[in-house]
């Protein structure tokens, strides 16, 4: 089974489109770990869409934010103009949706999904530090999680945690890591909808487990299209400005 593995959507439909054209006829099964909306300008669309992909979905902190589960006090002022930006657009099916939405950890298939740490849903796993404890602990050899944006994560074999990274070769859409037995990992395919490591392209995983693979993808889509819409919806400059930097 091949698993097509969506992380921090926020809003931003051009980008999942994107990746759903790129990843087409790869994948058998979707999850989606969560912050579907925040920040973009297309809440009810990537909403609708990622209904329509019957994902496996758990919520993430700017999903709790908007639908009212968790209160937005701490969130920058610009994330809470987006929150409430997003909470007034998004239709009253899909606020409820987004309200439903259960918590991670999941388990799906033989592989976790959390949308920041495996013991703290909010929790940001930066570093090996953080990482351990979700290592040690995780019911799977394979967790992915996202929350940071970042595409890499962790792994441990024995006593010793590594630092993941996934950057395609020239030429190439995706980088592919091979599980080794015995190791642990903790994965992040990298947000859709906001990069955050300085590649501004759209990031994404797909795994297939009994192959033992999972490949990294970046994929370039049209920022200034949605920077566009942004503007028109009258959301947050720095929001704007951010996605030209992958920052
Ligand atoms: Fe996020």
């Amino acid at each position: 089974m091949r698993y097509l593995i969506l992380s921090d959507l926020h809003s931003n439909m051009t980008a999942l489109d994107t990746v759903l054209k790129a990843a087409e006829g790869r994948w058998d099964k979707a999850v989606c770990l969560g912050d579907l909306v925040g920040y973009g300008p297309d809440p009810n669309e990537v909403v609708d869409r990622v209904r329509e992909l019957s994902t496996a979905t758990i919520r993430g902190n700017h999903d709790k934010a908007v639908s009212g589960v968790a209160d937005a006090e701490e969130f920058n002022p610009i994330a809470r103009a987006a929150v409430l930006w997003t909470r007034e657009r998004l239709r009253p099916e899909n606020l409820e949706y987004l309200q439903k939405l259960p918590k991670g950890p999941q388990s799906v298939d033989g592989f976790s999904i959390v949308h920041g740490a495996v013991f703290d849903e909010d929790e940001y796993v930066f570093s090996p530090a953080l990482a351990l404890d979700g290592l040690l602990a995780s019911p799977t050899p394979v967790t992915f999680f996202g929350h940071t944006h970042l595409q890499g994560g962790f792994s441990l074999r024995g006593e010793q945690p590594d630092v993941l990274h996934f950057r395609p070769a020239a030429g190439q859409p995706f980088s592919t890591l091979t599980i080794e037995p015995g190791t642990t990992y903790l994965l992040n395919p990298g947000s859709i909808g906001q990069a955050r490591d300085g590649d501004v392209r759209a990031g994404f995983a797909i795994a297939d487990l009994e192959k033992q693979t999972v490949e990294f993808w970046r994929i370039p889509y049209d920022v200034e299209a949605v920077q566009q819409r942004m503007t028109q919806a009258g959301l947050p400059e720095p929001l704007i400005l951010r996605l030209s930097f992958g920052r």
